[in-house]
């Protein structure tokens, strides 16, 4: 052995016990923002020793795990939305995980049979419905938005955003792409304006009587109501009474935060561990509360905001999966009943 190379050899052999002597640790990927996660990735760090390093980004992280390739940091995507979950399953960027624990934490409908995605929080898509010009039980499921009684009278953003990609997603997995397109259509003729504009801004919309019902995410009615910074968004979510649609049928359609286990996961085993310490008691309550939405978890405590204004309500309990894989055909009714046009 040459010199270099014996000198090389310990060079590896020190780097390898001396990583090895390191802290374990985990990458994320997060569309989520910082706020919500740090609190619990600290208290994952305090409770395991295992260090987490996040890239936290608004887009592109499907694309940089796959440019990345075999080379990715990455061991964990977390989205907020099923469809980025889905994505990447689609995309080939996603290793199974099989836990117990998850198992037993997260019901089957908010995680893949084959382990490939795992819901950590959920959250309703509801109607908002003006206090002054809607009356109680006047509306009560999805359906009834394509009524012609509406016409003129409701306001959603996009139909091609992902949150509404997932609810008419739902409607074909329930009712047939034949039907839900009918539905579609008849949403369409009663909108108010073209769709624009982000969930709040249609509860906006309503208070400034420019509609009666919208759609929107439900812990955007805790990020309203509590709004200390612009405190006009109090009223805003003052102005609309809350409907879970569908408590009579099939219940109120759901998408989950999520996250999913890359294929070249460089620590899978520390990057469950973190899945697994998401999906107990305590970080389901801390991760739901941030963000006013609920934990996955069953008998996991609510905030009392949320206690007070959703408890009881009825969500789908269809497999997400099911509903993700409508997504592409829900993108191609929305550009044939021209939605956002
Ligand atoms: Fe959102």
């Amino acid at each position: 052995m040459t010199i270099r190379k014996a000198l090389l050899s310990a060079a590896i052999l020190s780097s390898t016990l001396g990583s090895a002597a390191q802290a374990e640790e985990v990458n994320v990927y997060s569309f989520r923002q910082e706020f919500l996660l740090k609190p619990l990735l600290e208290a994952f760090t305090a409770e395991t020793g295992i260090k987490v390093n996040v890239v936290f980004a608004s887009k592109g992280l499907l694309e940089r795990i796959e440019h990345e390739g075999r080379n990715t940091p990455a061991d964990l995507l977390l989205t907020a939305d099923i469809g980025p979950l889905h994505d990447a399953v689609e995309r080939d960027l996603v290793a199974p995980i099989s836990s117990e624990v998850i198992d037993r934490n997260v019901p089957a409908h908010f995680r893949a049979e084959d382990g490939k995605w795992i819901g950590l929080t959920s959250r309703a898509r509801i109607i908002y419905a003006s206090t002054e010009r809607v009356k109680e039980g006047e509306i009560t499921s999805y359906e009834e938005l394509a009524d012609p009684k509406w016409k003129g009278r409701i306001c959603t953003r996009s139909g091609k955003h992902t949150y509404n990609l997932s609810l008419i997603g739902s409607m074909i997995a329930h009712h047939g792409e034949a039907e839900a397109e009918k539905w579609l259509e008849g949403v369409k003729a009663n909108l108010a304006r073209k769709p624009q504009g982000n969930d709040r801004a249609q509860v906006k919309a309503i208070k400034e009587g420019v509609c009666d019902l919208a759609l929107g995410n439900s812990y955007y009615y805790g990020k309203m109501a509590t709004n200390e910074k612009e405190p006009e968004q109090k009223e805003w979510a003052a102005s609309a009474n809350l409907v879970f649609p569908n408590q009579d049928s099939r219940g109120t359609h759901m998408n989950i935060s999520g996250a999913a286990l890359t294929k070249y996961a460089p620590h899978p085993e520390a990057a469950v561990k973190l899945v697994e310490f998401l999906t107990e008691k305590k970080a389901q309550q801390l991760y739901a509360e941030a963000n006013f939405e609920f934990p996955v978890r069953p008998n996991t405590p609510w905030s009392d905001l949320l206690e007070e204004k959703m408890s009881g309500f009825k969500g789908d309990e269809i497999n997400l999966g099911k509903v993700a894989a409508q997504r592409a055909n829900a993108a191609k009714l929305v550009d044939k009943v021209g939605f956002d046009n």
